[in-house]
């Protein structure tokens, strides 16, 4: 339900029949006293043949948000559109992007928040030059407005709104390995065994367009990879998962089954004259499913079932699905064409209306197969192109980067943005995409990528390798560390991940949450937070560095892994709270969460609380009460401090497990504990002084 911080206001002019273009639930209209209620209002106007939306804000209001946007992590004064576009190498000058969020979040001075969110699939011109001005075509939008105490009430309102990110299965949170392309059967199990060889945690094997018969969906090269399904098991024996990529595009010839079929159930875009609109792809001139129509979908999630139980892959990737069309306008379709959409989205329509959707509606249709083929099984699915509310369906990437230092340095802010627009799970190519990264930046890039919500390595055909070790020993070394470092923090990363799921605040964090009254944080891009606790302090340049002030209180520095390295962004822990780390494993599914580590940092009461969340790590049983969320605490009494458990939520058995406690003192050392029998036992030790 959408509570009473949110007001739909619509021009007193438009149209009530257009469906709203990502909203689950419908908020109170905007009229009489709830319009007045409502800061800030936005005023309609037209100009031409858009529709503009002009919201008043004061110089200082600190703007952020607008979706995927490269740049500063602070929005005023930009310029950006809500347009979804294959941008090869982008730059902070780049207006359009993968994604669009016609969304925009703002802070006041006093630290309390509203959002405002335009409801149209048409492309908008997001202007932050003076105030906010939304500049929309087609029809006339309704305009939601979220006014709350504070960023985080604002976030979970929008979540209300469109929608949250299910709970991706574990092992989705893992590292994951790519490059354009592993080309054959033998190169992809090599690279698999030399993360193994060299005990470099690694989750996932990636399968770019390569393995396919001339870039052709659903089908595989028979002599580079003859025996997919094969495979897959032989990975997935050391330990790998394997994510299988496809585009929209199939090919327009009538030998190609999928083509075909799809032709004769009639289910590609139409162009202006009402045939079959082509355009040009990778694997040459293609028609283009029309996933605005749910038989389509319907379609698609049947091949995607088929492909998935015939192979048996643990995720798929969609990927040049804005849709990117290489001479096409724009290097998308031509906005003519047509859509045979459903009335629940509208009815027919140009692709001008439904261009935004267009990614969205397609992994939407994805995850529905892999449902399908495994309904057991929680899908994974990443996605370049998005929409509002596409968390729903799929994480996402930041697309074609570059391996620069600009490139690393945009990624905090951007994936900070994609949070704030409502989007809990973003990772970008760990190294960069295009051109080549050398081993500073490519143990910098790791030691940050390795820290975000989705974490993996990518590069472009004939550009360096980015495997750990591809930099030679020194960086390989790195690289271990900061992998190492993540899979200690799975467990509170997991959690972070549980409650991003169940309230829509995003897992990575800009470092305002920790104080939004706190001016000098709010372009703070060098940090941000995991969840609430952990603080990452990185540097983003050559020179080492952050300059970011800290929020005030006592963050105390702690290192999971032994991972002290100046390439490496620094952790700390907020006071009063607990965090769980596990031990490190090659892969999350190596071996049980034994033992667990709590870290430690009392605030000034002798007190800290933490929590954990543990499931099954995939399948639903969750839902059903299968889990255990499980509060520790740690309490300061005459000259010790007691470790143990305040209670615990949901049925699931508590594993006997031992448990090692941290308490990160003052002076930089730590103390330590090992309790036996399990970590329901509290644990003593003595006082530190801190
Ligand atoms: C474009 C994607 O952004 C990139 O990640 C991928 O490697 C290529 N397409 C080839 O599939």
């Amino acid at each position: 339900m959408v509570g009473e911080r949110t007001a739909r206001f619509r021009a007193p002019d438009a149209p009530e029949s257009i469906p709203p273009s990502f909203a689950l639930a419908a908020p109170a209209e905007a009229r009489g006293s709830v319009a007045e209620a409502f800061s800030p209002r936005p005023r309609f106007a037209r100009f031409e043949d858009r529709h503009l939306i002009r919201i008043e804000t004061e110089h200082a209001w600190s703007l952020y948000g607008t979706g995927e946007v490269a740049g500063p992590l602070l929005r005023n004064g930009r310029h950006t559109i809500a347009w979804n576009t294959d941008a090869y190498n982008y730059d902070s000058t780049t207006r359009s992007l993968y994604q669009s969020h016609p969304w925009v979040l703002g802070v006041r001075t006093n630290g309390t928040a509203f959002g405002v969110l335009v409801d149209t699939t048409h492309r908008v011109g997001i202007d932050l030059a003076e105030g906010i001005l939304f500049e929309a075509d087609g029809y006339q939008p309704a305009v939601y407005v979220i006014d709350a105490p504070g960023p985080e009430e604002v976030l979970r309102e929008l979540a209300s709104l469109t929608g949250r990110m299910d709970l991706p299965p574990f092992w989705s949170l893992g590292y994951h390995q790519c490059r354009y392309s592993y080309m054959t059967e033998d190169e992809a199990l090599e690279v698999a065994s030399e993360f193994r060889r060299r005990r470099i945690p690694c989750e996932a094997i990636w399968f770019d367009i390569d393995y396919m018969d001339r870039f052709r969906d659903f089908t595989f090269d028979k002599e580079r990879f003859p025996d997919p399904a094969g495979m897959v098991q032989r990975l997935a024996e050391r330990g790998f998962r394997s994510v299988f990529i496809l585009d929209p595009g199939i090919v327009a010839d009538p030998a190609d089954p999928t083509y075909a079929d799809g032709v004769e159930r009639d289910h590609f875009v139409r162009d202006a004259e009402g045939r079959e609109y082509r355009g040009t792809v990778w694997p040459g001139v293609c028609a283009f499913p029309d996933y605005t129509r749910s038989a389509t979908r319907h379609w698609w999630a049947d091949l995607i079932d088929t492909f998935v139980t015939t192979v048996g892959m643990d995720g798929l990737w969609n990927d040049m699905n804005e849709p990117a069309i290489f001479d096409g306008p724009g290097r998308s379709m031509p906005v003519d064409c047509i859509h045979r959409a459903d009335a629940d989205l509208g009815g027919p329509g140009t692709h001008a209306r439904y261009h935004n959707v267009y990614g969205m509606l397609m992994i939407r249709a994805t995850k529905k197969g892999m449902l399908r083929a495994r309904p057991e099984r929680r899908p994974f699915v990443l996605t370049r192109s998005n929409f509002v509310g596409g968390q729903r369906y799929a994480a996402m990437w930041t697309g074609d980067s570059t391996s620069s230092w600009d490139h690393l340095g945009w990624t905090i802010p951007m994936i900070l943005n994609l949070g704030l627009s409502g989007q809990p799970f973003a990772g970008c190519d760990i190294g960069g995409f295009s051109e080549n990264a050398d081993a500073h930046l490519f143990q910098r890039w790791t030691g940050i990528g390795s820290l975000l919500p989705f974490s993996r390595a990518h590069s472009d055909k004939g550009t360096h390798r980015h495997e750990p070790w591809s930099f030679g020993e020194d960086c390989e070394r790195v690289c271990r560390l900061a992998l190492e470092r993540r899979y200690r923090l799975l467990p509170y990363l997991y959690t972070v991940f549980r409650e991003a799921a169940e309230t829509g605040l995003p897992v990575m964090r800009p470092l305002f949450f920790a104080d939004p009254t706190d001016p000098s944080l709010r372009s703070a891009e060098d940090s941000f937070l995991l969840g609430r606790d952990v603080l990452v302090r990185a540097s983003r340049d050559p020179a080492n560095g952050c300059c970011d002030p800290m929020p005030h209180g006592r963050w105390r520095m702690f290192e999971p892994a032994n991972a002290c390295h100046h390439d490496l962004p620094e952790l700390f822990l907020r006071e009063g709270a607990i965090v769980p780390l596990g031990p490190v494993r090659q892969f999350s599914g190596e071996k049980p969460l034994d033992p667990i580590t709590l870290v430690i940092s009392l605030d000034r009461h002798g007190h800290a609380e933490g929590t954990l969340y543990e499931d099954a790590g995939d399948g639903f049983a969750y839902r059903d009460g299968d889990y255990l969320l499980t509060t520790y605490t740690a309490e300061r009494e005459g000259p010790r401090v007691i470790v143990g458990i305040r209670g615990a939520e949901g049925s699931r058995p508590r594993p006997l497990r031992a448990a090692e406690i941290l308490i990160l003192l003052d002076d930089g050392t730590v103390k330590r504990s090992v309790g036996v029998g399990g970590d329901n036992i509290p644990v003593l030790i003595d006082q530190p002084r801190c």
